[in-house]
């Protein structure tokens, strides 16, 4: 059986998480997939903090290059636009495949990342950057290849969901809530990318990218969060049969497509509304197969972690198979070319 070497940077939540999951179940992968998966280094500035996760002698490292050299597989976890990047970049030039969570990169920078992979012939895998531990990457790239894309749309952030859910069932303040997701493990390191819709409109153009082929950026999508949401709003929602959620929305129609994200009233009797938590429900409509909708948790350690070890697990198996994904996310075909704005579509 194949060994395949798995380098993380970044030893935060996540990677604590993906550090866990490869060192408990790399027996299950290996039964599964006929990969042996072996963590090789693990790169952060701090290696001093205790993550719960017993790391073998000789793993840990504060030298990111150090993990990119010794590493098959290069998992980029820390998260940021910056120096994420710039790892991300360095394991492509050198013929590593790359495993990222990182939705604000890819959001932002996808473009380049993906044509470097490209030119590179490597893998990029991106399945924990939208919807956590629902594997709707897979599903969109994969599942639903045949269909065209009508519809997207649901909820996408796991850390607003927790805290409208808290502050309707518990009249919970918004300022303490938001700590507890903190604490929780859900929110970003700057959490106002999640109260203010910036990390829902991220997963968006991810999603609106593999479902149309183009990385539209952020610019097009019309970004409101929840902040200004108070407790009457969500009580005056209640008593009119409805729950307030911050929905992404992506539509497409006669070659256009519109992204929005925004609180929207769902009626109570409709399923999304009842997604509470820290879940994240994501309904797709494709030509072929009509609705489906996808749901788990949408953000937390393990719900992550298991979404990051199955993109190394895909990796490694292509590695072992000699081959690289054999349905490009990004290769540039037949494309969606205009951006709706907002009154276009209803
Ligand atoms: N902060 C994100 C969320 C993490 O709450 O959904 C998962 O992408």
């Amino acid at each position: 059986m194949k060994e395949v070497k798995v380098g993380i940077i970044g030893f935060g939540t996540v990677g604590a998480g993906v550090a866990a999951n490869i060192l408990g179940n790399s027996d299950v992968i290996a039964k599964r997939a006929n990969v042996k998966l072996v963590l090789s280094r693990i790169a952060d500035l701090d290696i001093t903090t205790d993550r719960g996760v017993k790391i073998p002698e000789g793993v840990l490292t504060t030298d990111a290059a150090e993990a990119i050299r010794e590493a098959d597989i290069v998992v980029e976890l820390v998260g940021g636009t910056t120096v994420a990047k710039k790892f991300i970049l360095d394991a492509i030039q050198a013929g590593k495949p790359v495993v990222t969570a990182n939705k604000a990169l890819l959001a932002l920078h996808g473009e380049e990342i993906f044509a470097a992979a490209e030119k590179a012939g490597v893998d990029v895998y991106y399945e924990a950057s939208v919807a956590g531990g629902i594997p709707i990457i897979k599903a969109l790239r994969e599942g639903l290849v045949s269909n065209r894309i009508s519809r997207i749309y649901g909820i996408m952030n796991g850390t607003c969901n927790y805290i409208l859910t808290r502050m309707e069932n518990e009249g919970a303040d918004f300022t303490t809530v938001l700590a507890d997701a903190q604490k929780l493990g859900y929110a970003e390191a700057n959490p106002s990318l999640d109260i203010d819709g910036f990390d829902t409109a991220h997963k968006t153009a991810i999603l609106a990218a593999l479902a149309y082929g183009r990385w539209f950026g952020l610019e097009p999508v019309h970004v409101e969060g929840i902040r200004d949401l108070e407790l009457a709003d969500l009580r005056y929602a209640d008593e009119l049969g409805y729950r307030i959620k911050l929905l992404a929305i992506i539509k497409s129609a006669d070659g256009k497509v519109q992204m929005r994200v925004h609180p929207t009233l769902i009626p109570k009797n409709v399923l999304l509304a009842n997604i509470s938590d820290v879940f994240n429900g994501v309904m797709v409509e494709g030509d072929m197969v009509g609705q489906t909708l996808f749901y788990g948790r949408g953000a937390g350690r393990n719900a992550t972690a298991s979404a990051v070890t199955a993109d190394i697990t895909d990796v490694a198996v292509n590695l072992a198979a000699g081959s690289v994904r054999r349905i490009p996310a990004f290769r540039p075909g037949e494309q969606f070319s205009e951006v709706l704005s907002m009154d276009e579509v209803s």
